[in-house]
Order: structure tokens, then C-alpha cells, then sequence
């Protein structure tokens, strides 16, 4: 069984914990886009994990971890964070491997993101300054580009180091005024992760499709949210990859029709970090109450998140797009206690009723939401392990969320721990 779980809002759906539940009876994990932006948080016993770059299967010791071409790899995090594996007893030796054709995010990266979004002032993207875009761009844009295999290769490396950063220090400094990076301070540190990241870098693709030959059950976990696609979200406001399903061939070298099942994960209301349009959001007292039950704070910036209701439209429209079998719904615990609760069905725009959402944002700003309104429930849901065991309100709402999502929910999610989630 080959399966895909991807965000179906704008990210921090609870992908990590699901992945981390399913990786139980998978042979490996692939990340396959995005880069050190994602937080995927992983709870094991009292222990909790917020992996960047790592595969949220990392943290079980038999589990192959596979990061291929279309990550954007920051060597200073993923050495960071396999050196803090190890710290904790979980050693990644001879279970993961990078493609060496995974493009790497430097320091000029992470400062040209910094300076943009200084620059840009109030219309600033809100990005996580991981230095993503910059790095998708010099890879669409082929010069100036780096690959993890090139730290196989130090001489050439110091060429190319010494050209790129010239070139970078010359623009930053038109243009925003800035320090000049050193290309020697950059190239010492690359051998560092160069002695570090070789023994993992590899061709994840030949290495995939052989595992597929073999029989291997691979799961492959998306990064970001369909809502933050380049193509298909809520452009400016996206990050810089196909973080929909869309993005899982092209990032893993992985033809779609291998994967068995396309799991979407949403949470039971919606949230978003950073700037951009937001249909449901509630910043008001309802928005306050689900952040500081849900905890609500960005696991990669600490940033407190944007909460509003479930919207039934984008939930759809991510699900239609990525060929979405079911839902994993997450966070149905941290609703419990509101008297009444909303379900986006439809936005309104120019007087007419639409289910379909408009990525473009000009219409969008148009939307009014068109809500059902539903009672809430008092009980707490993390002791529950039955779908028959949760409040009649509680059960309703799921079926709702399936009806006007037109995707069955298979998994919820009462809580951060791994036995707090039901199957249905
Ligand atoms: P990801 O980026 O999609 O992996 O999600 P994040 O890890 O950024 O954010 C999800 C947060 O919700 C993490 O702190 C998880 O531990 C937590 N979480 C996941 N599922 C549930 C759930 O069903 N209930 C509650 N209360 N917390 C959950
Ligand atoms: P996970 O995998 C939530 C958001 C940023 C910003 C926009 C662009 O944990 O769900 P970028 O740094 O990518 O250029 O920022 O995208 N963003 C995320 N929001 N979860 C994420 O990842 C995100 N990765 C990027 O907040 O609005
Ligand atoms: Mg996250």
C-alpha cells in the first residue's frame, strides 16, 4: 500500500502525527517538497518532535527516510536535526537518504528572504525566512544554483560558491544596501555538511522505484497546504513549490497512479500563518479561544496563528484538485465547548452562491461566507477511541464536514498523541 497524506488548508493540518501514526506499517517516508518552512510536530509518549526537514517517520528507528529532488535542503537544519535525533538515542545511519539533486538553501538564501520582506513592509508575503524562495527561484533559474551532490565535489563547489555569492553581494547591495556575505565563511561551513550529508546523498529516484519493484509500502508526506500552492493557492500568498498532491510526482520522481490512496488532512476549523486572504477567519473571541485550546502557535516561527471555522469550500476544492480519497480531521478536541459552530458551505460572491473556490484573490476579497450553523458539544473527546463513543454534535459535525467537503473523513484526531485518534 502506497499511500500520500497532504494538507487540505494552508499547512499545520497534523500531518506529522499522521504520517507518524501510518509510518507504523510503512517500509519508508518520502518528503518530496517544501523545505525547513514546515513544521511537522510528532508526540511520542511525553516526548514531542518539530522536524523540519526530516520525515516524520524519522523518529521510528526501523522507518527508511527518503528526502528527494523537489526539497529544498537547508544542510545547516538537517544536520542539526540528525545530530538532535541522535542526542535522543534515534540514529538515521543507513536509513536515510537525500537526492543529490535536492537544491540547497544557503545564507545568501535565508538573507535575500529577510531583505525582501523588509522591503516589502505591509505587503510583505509573511514567509518563515527559511530562504525558500530565493532557493526555488536560482533553481528555475539554473545559474546560480546549488545541489546537495554538489557537496560532493569541494573543489568545484568553491568555484561555484565564489561566483554565486559575487553575484548575490552585488545585487543586495543595489538593491537593498546590504553587507556583503563572505564565500569564504559559506564554503567552510558546506564542508562541514559536506563531511556530514555524503554518506547520505544518493539517486532517491532510482532508490524509489527499485523499493516499488521490491514491493515496499512507501508513504509520502507533503509539506505546506494545498491553500499555499504556487500554482493553485491563494497566490501572492503562497510558498514557493506544489504543496497539493499535484506537487508529489514531479518532487518524488514518483508517478502518481503508484500511490494507492491520497489522504487530505484538515483540521476541524481552519488556520493560517502569515499574510494573505482568509475567508473564515475570526479574529475576534472565537479565534482567541480555538488558538490557546488548539495551541495555535507556529511550530517553525512561533508566530500565533490566525484561527476561524471550517471551510467546507477550500476543504473541497483541495480535495478535488489532489484527487483526494478521504480526510484525516484533526483538532475535533479543541472545538469542544463552543456553544454553537460554523461550517463555510458556500461563499457568496456578486449575489450568486459559489462552492467553488477562486484561487484568484481579487474575487475571493468578493466572497461572503455562506455558513451552517450547528450546535457545539461540552464534553472533552481525547479519552475517546470509538467514532460511536463521541457526543451525537460531535458526530454530526464530521458527517457534515464529509457532506459539504464531498470526501468521506476516515481518521480524527482528539489530541497531539498518537492513541488519540480514531479510525473509522
Ligand atoms: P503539520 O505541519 O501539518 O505537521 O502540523 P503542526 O505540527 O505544525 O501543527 C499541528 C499541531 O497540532 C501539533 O502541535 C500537533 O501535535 C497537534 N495535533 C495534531 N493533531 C491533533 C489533534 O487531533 N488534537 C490536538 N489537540 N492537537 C493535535
Ligand atoms: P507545514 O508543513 C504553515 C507559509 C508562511 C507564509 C507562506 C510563505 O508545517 O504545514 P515561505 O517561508 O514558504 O516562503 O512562506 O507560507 N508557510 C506555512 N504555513 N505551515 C507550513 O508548513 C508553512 N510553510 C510555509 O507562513 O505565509
Ligand atoms: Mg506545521
Amino acid at each position: 500500500m502506497n499511500t500520500c497524506i497532504v494538507g487540505l488548508q494552508w499547512g499545520d493540518e497534523g500531518k506529522g502525527k499522521v504520517v507518524d501514526i501510518l509510518a507504523e506499517k510503512a517500509d519508508i517516508v518520502v518528503r518530496y517538497s517544501g523545505g525547513a518552512n514546515a513544521g511537522h510536530t510528532v508526540v511520542v509518549g511525553d516526548a514531542k518532535f518539530a522536524l523540519h526537514l526530516l520525515p516524520s517517520g524519522s523518529i521510528r528507528p526501523d522507518t527508511i527516510c527518503v528526502i528527494t529532488n523537489g526539497v529544498v535542503l537547508d544542510p545547516e537544519c538537517i544536520t542539526g536535526e540528525i545530530d538532535g535525533l541522535a542526542e535522543k538515542g534515534i540514529s538515521l545511519k543507513g536509513r536515510l537518504f537525500i537526492s543529490g539533486n535536492a537544491h540547497l538553501v544557503l545564507d545568501y538564501h535565508k538573507a535575500e528572504d529577510q531583505l525582501r520582506e523588509n522591503a516589502l513592509g505591509k505587503d510583505k508575503i509573511g514567509t518563515t525566512i527559511r530562504g525558500i524562495g530565493p532557493c526555488y527561484a536560482d533553481k528555475v533559474g539554473r545559474s546560480f544554483a546549488l545541489r546537495a551532490a554538489d557537496l560532493k565535489d569541494l573543489d568545484t563547489l568553491k568555484e561555484k560558491l565564489n561566483r554565486i555569492v559575487n553575484y548575490k553581494n552585488k545585487v543586495f547591495g543595489v538593491i537593498y544596501n546590504a553587507d556583503a556575505l563572505s564565500a569564504e565563511n559559506i564554503f567552510e561551513k558546506c564542508k562541514a555538511y559536506s563531511q556530514k550529508l555524503t554518506p547520505f546523498i544518493t539517486d532517491t529516484t532510482k532508490y524509489l522505484h527499485n523499493a516499488i519493484e521490491q514491493g515496499k509500502s512507501i508513504l509520502y508526506e507533503g509539506a505546506q497546504g494545498t491553500l499555499l500552492d504556487l500554482d493553485h493557492g491563494t497566490f501572492p500568498f503562497v510558498t514557493s513549490s506544489n504543496s497539493s498532491s499535484l506537487g508529489m510526482s514531479a518532487g518524488a520522481g514518483v508517478p502518481a497512479k503508484m500511490v494507492d490512496k491520497f489522504i487530505g488532512v484538515a483540521k476541524a476549523y481552519s488556520t493560517r500563518v502569515g499574510a494573505g486572504p482568509f475567508p473564515t477567519e475570526q479574529d475576534n473571541d472565537i479565534g482567541q479561544y480555538i488558538r490557546e485550546r488548539g495551541h495555535e502557535y507556529g511550530t517553525t516561527t512561533g508566530r500565533p496563528r490566525r484561527c476561524g471555522w471550517f471551510d467546507a469550500v477550500v476543504v473541497r476544492y483541495s480535495a478535488t484538485i489532489g484527487g483526494i480519497d478521504s480526510i484525516a480531521l484533526m483538532h475535533l478536541d479543541t472545538i469542544a465547548g463552543l456553544k454553537e459552530l460554523k461550517i463555510c458551505r458556500a461563499y457568496k460572491i456578486n449575489g450568486a452562491e459559489c462552492t467553488f473556490f477562486p484561487s484568484d484573490i481579487k474575487v475571493l476579497e468578493k466572497a461572503a461566507c455562506v455558513y451552517e450553523t450547528v450546535p457545539g458539544w461540552d464534553e472533552g473527546l481525547s479519552e475517546i477511541t470509538k467514532f460511536e463513543d463521541l457526543p451525537q454534535n460531535a458526530r454530526d459535525y464530521v458527517e457534515l464536514v464529509g457532506k459539504f467537503t464531498g470526501t468521506p473523513v476516515s481518521i480524527i484526531g482528539v489530541g497531539p498523541k498518537r492513541s488519540q485518534t480514531i479510525f473509522r
